[in-house]
C-alpha cells in the first residue's frame, strides 16, 4: 500500500489533497477501502471533465444546426405494402427467435432520483391491481415470448453499487419470476466520482469514502466486457441483443417486428423512436449529420429548430428517443476491442457530501452543488456503420415512469396499461366498460389464443378483474 506522502504528493497533482483530511481518523481497513477508491479513479479524466464539462457541448450545438430529419426511418405501416413489410418483419424477428440468437440487456443501474422510491426501480410497484413489479412485468414478458419461440432468452441486468444486493435478493425471493436462474446475468455498472460543481474537487460522502455514483447507461458497453459477458454470450450464441430500461412497463420485450426489421436491414444498431407531442417536449431527438444517424439531446436544440415544421404541418424534428435499441452482439465486441470510449457527459445535481467542518450536508432535492459524469448508450450509434430508426406506437408502447407525479408518472403509466389491457379485451369480444381498471397478466397477453380461451363473446369484465393463465 502507497504511504500517506505517497498518496498526498499524487493528489497535490490533481488538487485534491481534501481526500486524505480525515486519514488519521481511519482505522486500517477503511483506509484500504479509501486507497482501493483512489486507486480506481482516473483524475486526469476527472479533471478535464470538470473543467470541460460535456465533452460534446459547443458540437452538439453545432450538429443541431446541420441536422436533418433521420434518413434511415421505417414509420408506422400506413398502406397495405407498409403491413407488407411489417409483416414480414415480424416472421423474421420470431424465427431469430426461435434460432436461440436473441438476448436482451435490461439497464437497471440508475438512482432513480426524480420518482423517489426508496428501492430500485424496478421494484416499484406498477401492476394497477396486482401491484406487480417492473422486474417481474419484463421478466413474464420474456417468458411468454421464449415460451412462445420454444426457446430461451438470456436476461442480462445492469445493476450499479446503489441498485445491486437489492436487486439480486428481489430476483431470488421471487424466484427469477419464472426464468431459470441460469439465464439471468447481473453485472455491475462502473462507476465515477462527483465533484463540487464550484471547485471541482472530489465530493467524500464520508470520513473514508469517496462520493461515487454510477457512470450512466453507456456504461454497460465496458461492464459486459469487464463481467465477460461478451463472450459468454458468444458462446451461448447470441447474435442480437434487445436492449430496454427499466422504467417503460409497456415496451414490447424482444419485439418481433423490430429484432427483424434490424435484421433485415442489416444493421449495427437500430433505435425505436416516437412522435414528439410537442416542440417543447424535452426529448432527445434522432436525427441525421452528414450522414450518419445520432440523437440530439432536448438541451442542444436551439428553439427555433424544434419549432421547425414539415410541409404537412408535422414537426421537422420529431422522432423522439424511447432508449429501446436492438444492438448486433458482434458491434459492441469491435467498440471494446478498438477501444473506442464513449464521451461523458456532465449532469447538474444535488450531491450529499461530507463537508470539511465533518458534517454530513444533504441537499434539497432542488439545490444543485456537484457534477456528476455519465455515458450515454445512444453515443454508440453514430459509431455504427449501418443504423436504422423504426417508429414505434407511442400510446401502446412508451409509458415510463420517470416522476412521482404529472407526466411520466406512475399515475399516467398504470392508466396507459388499464387503457391498452382494455382495449385487447374488447377486441377479444369482452364487454369493457370505460376507465375500469384491469390488467392482463404478460404470460397470458403474448399467447392471444390463451386470453381467447379466457373471454367469452360479450362476457362482462368488472373492474380490478386480473387475468391470469
Ligand atoms: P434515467 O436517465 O431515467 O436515470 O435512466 P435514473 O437514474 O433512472 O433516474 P433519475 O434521472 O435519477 O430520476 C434511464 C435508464 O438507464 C438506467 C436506469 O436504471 C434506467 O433504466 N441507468 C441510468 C443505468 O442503468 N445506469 C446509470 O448510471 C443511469
Amino acid at each position: 500500500m502507497p504511504s500517506f506522502a505517497e498518496l498526498y504528493a499524487h493528489l497535490s497533482t490533481h488538487n485534491q489533497c481534501h481526500l486524505l483530511q480525515w486519514w488519521d481518523h481511519l482505522d486500517q481497513r477503511a483506509r484500504d477501502r479509501l486507497v482501493a477508491q483512489l486507486e480506481s479513479i482516473d483524475f486526469p479524466l476527472i479533471s478535464r471533465l470538470s473543467h470541460e464539462g460535456h465533452e460534446d457541448c459547443s458540437s452538439g450545438r453545432d450538429r443541431a444546426a446541420r441536422a436533418t430529419p433521420p434518413t434511415q426511418l421505417i414509420a408506422q405501416p400506413k398502406s397495405p405494402e407498409d403491413r407488407d413489410l411489417w409483416q414480414q418483419a415480424t416472421a423474421r424477428g420470431e424465427s431469430l427467435l426461435q434460432d436461440g440468437v436473441v438476448g436482451a440487456i435490461l439497464v437497471a443501474g440508475g438512482q432513480g432520483t426524480r420518482l423517489g422510491f426508496d428501492k430500485p426501480k424496478g421494484m416499484f410497484p406498477i401492476g394497477p391491481v396486482s401491484q406487480r413489479s417492473l422486474f417481474q412485468v419484463f421478466c413474464e414478458q420474456l417468458l411468454a415470448r421464449g415460451r412462445k419461440a420454444g426457446t430461451v432468452i438470456p436476461y442480462f441486468v445492469m445493476t450499479s453499487d446503489a441498485t445491486h444486493d437489492e436487486t439480486v435478493a428481489f430476483f431470488e425471493e421471487n424466484h427469477f419470476f419464472g426464468l431459470k436462474s441460469r439465464d439471468v446475468y447481473f453485472f455491475r455498472q462502473g462507476k465515477l466520482p462527483a465533484v463540487d460543481d464550484q471547485t471541482g474537487q472530489i465530493l467524500l460522502a464520508d470520513k473514508g469514502e469517496i462520493a461515487l455514483s454510477p457512470d450512466g447507461h453507456g456504461g454497460m458497453v465496458k461492464a459486459l466486457r469487464t463481467a465477460g459477458l461478451l463472450d459468454e454470450m458468444r458462446e451461448r450464441g447470441i447474435e442480437t441483443l434487445y436492449y430496454h430500461q427499466v422504467d417503460n412497463p409497456t415496451a414490447i420485450v424482444c419485439d418481433p417486428a423490430f429484432l427483424g426489421l434490424h435484421e433485415m436491414h442489416q444493421s449495427d444498431m437500430s433505435t425505436k423512436v416516437v412522435n414528439k407531442v410537442s416542440a417543447e417536449e424535452k426529448m432527445g431527438v434522432l436525427v441525421s449529420v452528414d450522414g450518419q444517424t445520432q440523437i440530439i439531446e432536448y438541451s442542444d436544440m436551439p428553439v427555433a429548430r424544434t419549432r421547425e415544421v414539415e410541409p404537412d404541418g408535422t414537426l421537422r424534428f420529431r422522432a423522439g428517443n424511447t432508449a429501446m435499441h436492438v444492438v448486433r452482439r458482434g458491434y459492441l465486441e469491435e467498440l471494446v476491442d478498438q477501444g473506442r470510449d464513449l464521451p461523458y457527459h456532465r449532469a447538474h445535481k444535488p450531491v450529499p457530501y461530507l463537508a470539511p467542518t465533518g458534517e454530513r450536508i444533504q441537499p434539497e432535492p432542488t439545490a444543485k452543488n456537484a457534477y456528476k459524469f455519465e455515458q450515454f448508450i445512444f453515443d454508440i450509434l453514430p459509431m455504427a456503420a449501418t443504423a436504422l430508426v423504426v417508429e414505434a406506437d407511442r400510446a401502446a408502447e412508451f409509458n415510463p415512469v420517470k416522476n412521482q407525479s404529472g407526466a411520466d408518472s406512475p399515475d399516467t403509466s398504470r392508466a396507459a396499461i388499464c387503457r391498452l389491457n382494455r382495449e385487447a379485451l374488447r377486441a377479444m369480444g369482452a364487454k369493457v366498460p370505460d376507465d375500469i381498471q384491469v390488467e392482463i397478466s404478460p404470460l397470458l397477453a403474448l399467447h392471444e389464443l390463451g386470453l381467447v380461451t379466457k373471454i367469452k363473446p360479450d362476457q362482462p369484465i368488472a373492474d380490478g378483474t386480473i387475468l391470469t393463465p
